[in-house]
């Protein structure tokens, strides 16, 4: 069974916004960009943990919460998709841009508990995101993680995102295999048409000591947990992020609770088994 640590403790002030400035901008589909920061004297803005989350902003526009995609030694990285206002405002900022950025919020992937163990990181779309950081500091600490599969889908392949990583950088590395399929065919593809739980199926994965790790929509979500389940693997060895639940981030404006949890507070990383737990509630 996988412990995951709640204590959140972080040198920063997560409810301090720090005025900060885009270094660098990617285009990663027609509506998502991820938006690399570091403060105005080149500082990163927050260390953090991987499946942590920053509050992302523009002054007078307002901000949102997302998890940290990437991180260097001086920057961060916010992986956007354009869905409202505030996102809208953000995908007109350019390198040099000022923003405010505050964090970190919530807890975090347990990498040191998966130690050992072989890993499937299974997202859709802008699922991707969340789990990137993760899947980087296994691959930074190869030797202590066994095989890792990543499984990803989108609608179509305009639509994944980390275009590079996926299909240049990724399966390149030592005892990884990346699985992407598409919803929709298209002239541009000719790998799988499929959605992602039947897919993750139909790849025969052995799942002796593996952790799977999961992020998507609720449908990505209920279908892929099934999957899962159908493969064998544990409600114990199933991570999951709620993270699109986090709006304040600190337990005050009362809309993250699923049961008796604060998704904010308790999460947004859980196990499937704490998560069915909280639904029982
Ligand atoms: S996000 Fe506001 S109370 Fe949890």
């Amino acid at each position: 069974m996988i412990a995951i640590s709640h204590d959140c403790s972080c040198e920063t002030n997560p409810l301090i916004p720090q005025v900060c400035k885009v270094i660098a901008v990617t285009q990663e589909t027609s509506d998502v960009k991820s938006f690399r920061v570091q403060t105005l004297d080149g500082r990163i803005p927050f260390s953090f943990v991987p499946g942590q989350l920053g509050m992302f902003g523009v002054v007078n526009h307002g901000e949102c919460m997302f998890c940290v995609s990437m991180g260097g030694e001086d920057w961060i990285e916010f992986t956007v998709k354009k869905v409202g206002t505030v996102t809208e405002r953000i995908h007109q900022l350019h390198p040099g841009a000022q923003v405010t950025v505050r964090g970190p919020y919530g807890n975090f992937w347990p990498a040191d508990a998966c130690k050992g163990r072989n890993m499937i990181f299974i997202a859709g779309g802008i699922g991707l995101p969340p789990v990137r950081t993760f899947l980087l500091h296994t691959l930074a600490n190869r030797s202590d993680y066994g095989r890792i599969d990543l499984v990803y889908s989108a609608s179509t392949k305009k639509d994944l995102v980390f275009k590079e990583q996926l299909f240049d950088l990724w399966p390149n590395e030592p005892n990884m295999h990346v699985h992407v399929s598409v919803y929709r065919a298209s002239d541009d593809w000719d790998g799988p048409v499929e959605f992602t739980a039947p897919y993750l199926e139909s790849l025969g994965l052995d799942i002796t000591n593996t952790t799977a790790v999961l992020c998507g929509g609720p449908s990505l979500y209920r279908t892929c947990s099934k999957a899962l389940a159908n493969m064998g693997v544990s409600d114990n060895d199933i991570l999951t992020t709620l993270e699109m639940r986090m709006k304040c981030g600190i337990g005050k404006c009362g809309r993250c609770n699923v049961g008796s949890k604060y998704i904010c507070l308790d999460g947004p990383v859980f196990t499937q088994a704490e998560v069915n737990a909280m639904l029982k509630d």
